[in-house]
C-alpha cells in the first residue's frame, strides 16, 4: 500500500471507528432512560412518589428502609414478624403503618402501594414476592432469591407475566467491577478461560449443629408467622435472628448467603448457565440433615457454552482455602472473601466480595485493558435503589440484576452445590429439565413442601 492509500484508509477506518463509537453512545443513552417492554406494566408516572412496602424491616430490612427512602421512595407500609427486630425502623417512621402479616397488608393496603422490597429469611422470599408479583407489584427482593431451584423458575415467569420491575438485593451488581470484567474477557484479555475459585470466611454463625432445646419464643415475636411455609417446629434459640441462615429449613448455608454477591462478576462475565456436572467434599458432621455443614469445597464442571470453553469453578467456605495464586507473590496471603477468574493470559482478582476492586495480574495487562471499549451501561453511584425506583418511574432500563435476565439463574446455580452437598455425591445437572440426570433421589431438593400457615 502507498503512503497516500495508507492515509486514506487509516483516515476510513477512523471515521468508521469514531462513528461506531457515537452510534454506541447515543444507543446507551437511548437505552439509560427508557423504560425495557417487556417490564412496563403499572409504571408510575415520575410527578408522583413510588409508594412503597418494606417486608422485614429489622437486620439487613433496615438499609432497604433507608435506601428506598434516600433514593426518593415514599414508604406506606412496614410488615414484620418481631417487633424487637423492626424497633428501629419503626422509631425512624413512627407514622408508617405497621402489619405482622403480608398477606393482609397487600389485603388492606393493595391499591395504594406500587412496589415491595422484600428483606425476610430466604425461606420466604418466595411465597411473598409471588403473591405481590401476581398482584402486579414491582419487586426488590434480597439475595439469594429464593430457597429453591423451582421457585428460581416460578419468579423468572411471574415476572415476565406480571411486566413488572424486579431487583435482587446482590447490591455490587450494580458496581462497574462486575461490567469491566465482562468487557475485558469478552475483549479477551485473558485469553482462554480455564477456572474459576471463589472463597468466603462464612459462616460466622452456627453450621453443622443440631437443634438446641426448645422454648419459648419471645413475647414479641410471632413464631407462626416467621416459620411461615416452613414445617412447624417449637421455637429454639440460636435460630431467629440471624442464625437461620444455617438451617436448611430456613437458609441456603454459606455458599448460599454469599455466592450471590462473590460469584455474580463470573457468572455476569461466562454465562454460567445450563448443563453441569457439581461434586462436594464437605467437613463430615452427622447433623447435616438439619443444617449446612461447617465448611466445604464444592466444584462445578461446565462445558463449552456460547464462546467460552469448558472451565472448572470451585467455591470454598469454612475453614476451606482455595491456593493462593501465585501471580500475586511468594509471600501472598489472601483476605476473607473473594474470586479469581484465571485464563490463559492471566488472571482477575477480585477480593471485595462485591466486584468493586476487580485487579489484573500480571500487571502489564493493565496497559491493555485502557483500549477496551465500554460497552455495558454503568449504573451512577452504584445505586441499587436508584436504579429500581428508576426502572419503576420508566426512566430507566430494567435493573441488570432483574429476575428475568439474571438473578434467578445466577441463584439457581448457586443452589446446584446446595443440591450435591445434600445429596453427598456428583450430581449431573439438566438445566431443561432440571433433574439430577444420574441421581433421581437428589432432585427431591430441586423443590420442597410447603406449610398452610
Ligand atoms: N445484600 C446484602 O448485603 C445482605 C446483607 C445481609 C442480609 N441479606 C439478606 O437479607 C435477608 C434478611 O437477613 P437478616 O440477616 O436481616 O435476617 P433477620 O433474621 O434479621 O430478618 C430480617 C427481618 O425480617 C423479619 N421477618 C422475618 N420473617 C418475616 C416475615 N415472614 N414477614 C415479615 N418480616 C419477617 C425479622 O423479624 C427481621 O426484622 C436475607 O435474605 C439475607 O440473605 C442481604
Amino acid at each position: 500500500m502507498n503512503r497516500r492509500n495508507f492515509i486514506k484508509t487509516t483516515a476510513a477506518a477512523s471515521l468508521a471507528a469514531g462513528a461506531a463509537a457515537r452510534a454506541l453512545a447515543a444507543q446507551q443513552q437511548a437505552a439509560a432512560s427508557s423504560p425495557d417492554p417487556r417490564f412496563a406494566s403499572n409504571l408510575v408516572p415520575t410527578d408522583r412518589k413510588i409508594r412503597l412496602a418494606v417486608v422485614g424491616v429489622g437486620g439487613r430490612g433496615q438499609s432497604h428502609v433507608k435506601g428506598h427512602f434516600e433514593a426518593g421512595a415514599e414508604l406506606v407500609a412496614f410488615c414484620d414478624v418481631d417487633a424487637a427486630r423492626a424497633a428501629e425502623s419503626f422509631a425512624l417512621f413512627p407514622k408508617v403503618p405497621r402489619f405482622r402479616d403480608y398477606r393482609q397488608m397487600l389485603d388492606q393496603m393493595g391499591d395504594k402501594i406500587d412496589a415491595l422490597s422484600i428483606c425476610t429469611p430466604d425461606h420466604m422470599h418466595y411465597p411473598i414476592a409471588i403473591l405481590a408479583i401476581n398482584r402486579g407489584k414491582h419487586v426488590y427482593l434480597e439475595k439469594p432469591l429464593t430457597h429453591t431451584v423451582a421457585e428460581c423458575r416460578a419468579l423468572k415467569k411471574a415476572a415476565l407475566r406480571a411486566g413488572v420491575v424486579t431487583q435482587m438485593g446482590n447490591q455490587g451488581h450494580a458496581n462497574n467491577g462486575c461490567r469491566l470484567v465482562k468487557e475485558w474477557i469478552a475483549a479477551g484479555l485473558l485469553g482462554k478461560i480455564s477456572e474459576v475459585h471463589a472463597f468466603t470466611n462464612r459462616p460466622i454463625w452456627p453450621q453443622g449443629l443440631a437443634l438446641k432445646k426448645s422454648e419459648k419464643p419471645p413475647e414479641t415475636l410471632d413464631w407462626n408467622l416467621w416459620q411461615g411455609v416452613a414445617d412447624e417446629r417449637e421455637f429454639s434459640p440460636g435460630i431467629v435472628p440471624f442464625n437461620w441462615r444455617g438451617y436448611w429449613e430456613y437458609g441456603c448455608g454459606a455458599f448460599g448467603d454469599m455466592a450471590c454477591h462473590i460469584l455474580d462478576g463470573a457468572f455476569f462475565a461466562l454465562d454460567l448457565r445450563g448443563n453441569c456436572k457439581v461434586s462436594a467434599k464437605v467437613d463430615a458432621d452427622p447433623s447435616y440433615a438439619v443444617t449446612a455443614p461447617k465448611g466445604s469445597t464444592v466444584i462445578y464442571d461446565f462445558p463449552a457454552r456460547g464462546d467460552r470453553g469448558p472451565l472448572k469453578l470451585y467455591w470454598y467456605d469454612g475453614s476451606h482455602r482455595p491456593p493462593v495464586p501465585p501471580e500475586l507473590g511468594p509471600d501472598a496471603k489472601i483476605g476473607r472473601n473473594g474470586c479469581f477468574i484465571r485464563g490463559e493470559k492471566g488472571i482477575i482478582i477480585d477480593q471485595s466480595t462485591y466486584w468493586n476492586e476487580p485487579r489484573l495480574y500480571p500487571v502489564e495487562l493493565n496497559k491493555r485493558r485502557a483500549e477496551i471499549p465500554q460497552s455495558i451501561r454503568r449504573i451512577p453511584g452504584g445505586n441499587q435503589w436508584r436504579e429500581f425506583l428508576d426502572a419503576i418511574h420508566g426512566v430507566g432500563p430494567a435493573p441488570g440484576s432483574n429476575f428475568v435476565d439474571h438473578a434467578a439463574d445466577l441463584t439457581e446455580m448457586t443452589h446446584l452445590g446446595n443440591i450435591a452437598i445434600r445429596a453427598g455425591r456428583a450430581i449431573e445437572w439438566d438445566a431443561e429439565k432440571a433433574v439430577c440426570v444420574n441421581d433421581p433421589a437428589a432432585t427431591r431438593f430441586v423443590t420442597k413442601a410447603y406449610r398452610k400457615f
